[in-house]
């Protein structure tokens, strides 16, 4: 047993698919993020006693809990099922927002009770376990959230089966404007109005538009970057869920962002820019559009995390 009695992490938020990258890119930003607090109790097995935040809406049972069921898939495999662990989870983002709310719950569920524990596990062996419970939330099972909440950076997955990932670097002056409208678009309706096959033409473009993206993140090419940023394949079937969607790309293009597109499943969008006045100018632009419709909305200025998931106290 650890000797310490008490461990709060927190967990970002995510911006999955980058444009191009469907279920194989995502990158962490430093706020918002989930808060979990764990720590050693009398009565054997994992209970969650307290969940903020969430308007009363998820499960405080540990196996129906996107927290829970990652932490408890981690003390299995360690054989440590009956260890009394006491469990807090501070959601901080809304769901269905295309911020990897439910990435964060898992990732921050696996990683505090790993570290209450004594660290058994490296972040890169708790990643399966992180995709559990994911997957008991969306029923899908990729890591584009998932894998840059424990890393933070930008993670390129290219298998989701076999979990083969690379770390790319950031550029050092990349930042990312992401505007959460207030509205809720379920992951699994906006991944079933995706076509199952795509013309050969498209699966070029997006192959083209990826592999530019890459290059360009790791030569620090923002020209190469901003050419690279396009979704020719889910963005224009999701965009239909995202009120004015065109418009906000139009003013965030207009003030500057290299490029535009939807966070995750949406309705979250991001615009990545080449420096921090330029990030604002553009969350401002975006944030302008919804604004009219009129929809409230959150936005987001951050540099790429370098952390991922990480002990605050
Ligand atoms: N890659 C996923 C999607 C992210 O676009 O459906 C949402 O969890």
């Amino acid at each position: 047993m650890s000797n310490q009695q008490e461990i709060r992490v927190f967990a970002p938020a995510t911006v999955a698919n980058v444009a191009c990258g469907y279920d194989v890119l995502g990158f962490a930003i430093d706020a918002p993020g989930d808060e979990i607090v764990v720590r050693h109790c009398q009565k054997p097995g994992l209970h969650i006693s307290l969940i903020t935040g969430d308007d009363g809406k998820l499960p405080k049972k540990a196996s129906e809990n996107t927290a829970g069921v990652s932490a408890l898939d981690l003390l299995k495999h360690l054989g440590m099922s009956d260890r009394g662990i006491e469990m807090e989870i501070h959601k901080k983002m809304p769901f269905g927002s295309g911020l990897g709310s439910s990435s964060a719950s898992a990732v921050g569920g696996v990683f505090a009770v790993n570290e209450l524990i004594g660290r058994p596990l490296s972040k890169k062996q708790l990643l399966p376990f992180a995709m559990a419970g994911e997957a008991s939330a969306d029923g899908a099972w990729h890591a584009d959230n998932v894998a840059p909440c424990l890393f933070g950076g930008i993670v390129f997955i290219r298998s989701n089966e076999e979990l083969d990932f690379a770390q790319i670097p950031a550029p050092k002056n990349l930042w990312a404007a992401v505007v959460h409208p207030d509205i809720e678009v379920l992951t699994k309706v906006a991944r079933e109005i995706l076509p199952k096959e795509i013309p050969l033409e498209n699966a070029t473009q997006q192959i083209g538009n990826l592999g530019g993206l890459l290059c360009g993140l790791i030569q620090e090419d923002y020209g190469l970057i901003s050419r690279s940023i396009h979704d020719v394949i889910a963005e224009p079937r999701r965009q239909k869920l995202i009120p004015d969607f065109y418009a906000a790309k139009r003013a965030a293009i207009s003030a500057g962002a290299l490029g535009f597109s939807i966070s995750g499943a949406g309705p979250s969008v991001f615009a990545l820019c080449e420096g921090e006045e330029e990030a604002h100018r553009v969350a401002d632009a975006i944030t302008k559009v919804f604004e009219k419709i009129p929809i409230n909305s959150q936005a987001y200025v951050s540099r790429i995390n370098p952390n991922g998931v990480h002990v605050i106290s």
